[in-house]
């Protein structure tokens, strides 16, 4: 039997690479030009990192995890987010103790057993940014401005910054008793699963894409009443910065984010052109993440952008594919050597070239030569040759001209690079 690839799992083929590679390089471009530097994390994790950093009542940590146990009996698990880990990292190596502020940057595959639709994915890859150890509402509206240059420079369009206050330590619990309160006397309209979020934590209901429950949360108390006289100061900085940096934001108070470590601010940025997966980024403040995990009192703020959906959102008519600069046409056996030794010596250059390996006539390899895509191609054959000539034909130009085999290399690297 043929082996596929396992489902909500892609391969990411050559001729779609070049878009990867354009927002890998413009994300390390934008990123470090705003102070963050690369941290590279492990693909796996122990399970208690995850189950205790994004919480054990959300639909990652309960339903999404690829979990098992290795054979010295450890839980681990492939991580379905890169925050928990950044975190982690950045108190596992003490990087407060060079600077407290650490501003961060990760690019990477990540795992949720999801069902896959467009757009959701069992693999996917995030491009994740943090900064760890400043609780100024300055630094909230930083690495949104962030955010919003790197989706520009990227050429994304028609997109909505959302943005919410989750509240904090103080003023949730009595939110969260407000929210369980509504919620009971609807409780008759509520799925199975949001019977036990009502239970465990009625923040959660908010995630559920059922009809039902979707009605439910229409006219639910909204978490920016509930917020401390501190969360409000704080959102109302945001706010302000945001203004300074002449940034667009509509208020969305239904926007809960689908992991417990939130605090304060909690941002989307949402693509009319996606569809019903139709969150691009997401992010927001996680005060207390640092002491679920470790054991030090830091505040940090981040956000994840999800690469394909990115990737389907990029403007039409910008080339990525990369073609062969020259084609090497070699006629009879005796040639072939004389273009290997050429080809090797375009490639020792760095100039894409290529040759027939197949011995084929010269018409099947102008052929191959034309669905390269290949600008030039250099005929070494024929009567040419006898004279100590090489033909370069322009593909574009549909015209040619002899170039003495002596100096070809040379001539070639003029022409076509
Ligand atoms: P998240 O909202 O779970 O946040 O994911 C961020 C982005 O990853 C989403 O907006 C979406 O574009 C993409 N994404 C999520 N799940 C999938 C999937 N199954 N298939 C394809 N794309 C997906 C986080 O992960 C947080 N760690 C973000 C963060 C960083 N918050 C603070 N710092």
């Amino acid at each position: 039997m043929e082996i596929k690839a396992i489902r909500g799992f892609n391969d990411i083929l050559p001729d779609e690479i070049g878009k990867w590679h354009f927002v890998e390089d413009t994300v390390r471009k934008v990123f470090e030009g705003f102070g963050f530097s690369e941290l590279r994390i492990p693909i796996l994790e122990r399970t208690e990192l995850f189950s205790r950093g994004i919480g054990e009542a959300t639909d990652i940590v309960e339903k999404e995890m690829y979990t098992f146990t290795d054979k010295g009996g450890n839980s681990l698990t492939l991580r379905p987010e890169a925050t928990a880990s950044l975190a982690r990292a950045y108190l596992e190596h003490q990087m407060y103790n060079f600077d407290p502020v650490a501003k961060v940057y990760f690019i990477g595959p990540m795992f949720r057993y999801e069902r896959p639709q467009k757009g959701r994915y069992r693999q996917f890859y995030q491009i994740d940014a943090e900064v760890f150890g400043v609780s100024n509402p300055m630094v909230d509206a930083e690495v949104i401005v962030m955010l919003i240059q790197f989706l520009k420079k990227v050429g994304l369009e028609k997109l909505e910054l959302q943005i919410n206050s989750l509240g904090c330590r103080a003023c949730r619990p009595a939110y969260r008793e407000k929210l369980r309160a509504f919620f009971e006397k609807k409780s008759f309209q509520l799925c199975a699963d949001c019977q036990r979020r009502l239970l465990s934590n009625p923040l959660r209901i908010f995630d559920c894409k059922v009809e039902t429950c979707k009605e439910a949360i229409a006219d639910a108390p909204q978490v920016t009443d509930s917020l401390c006289e501190e969360c409000q100061k704080h959102f109302a900085k945001v706010k302000e910065y945001l203004g300074d940096s002449k940034l667009a934001y509509t208020l969305n108070p239904a926007m809960v984010r689908g992991l417990d470590y939130y605090t304060r601010t909690a941002f989307e940025v949402v693509s009319y052109d996606l569809g019903a997966q139709n969150a691009v980024a997401g992010g927001g403040r996680y005060d207390n993440l640092s002491q679920e995990i470790g054991n030090l009192d830091t505040p940090g703020i981040g956000f994840a952008i999800g690469m394909e959906r990115l990737i389907s959102l990029l403007p039409p008519g910008k080339t990525f594919v990369q073609y062969p600069r020259v084609f090497i046409a070699a006629l009879g056996e005796e040639t072939q050597r004389d273009a290997y030794r050429l080809l090797t010596q375009l490639h020792l250059e760095g100039i894409w070239a290529e040759l027939d390996y197949e011995g084929k006539s010269l018409k099947s390899q102008m052929r191959r030569a034309g669905k390269l895509k290949a600008p030039y191609v250099l005929i070494l054959g024929g009567d040419e040759l006898k004279r100590g000539k090489a033909v370069l034909r322009d593909m574009e130009g549909k015209n040619q001209e002899e170039i003495p085999l002596a100096d070809l290399l040379k001539t070639l690297k003029e022409k076509i690079s």
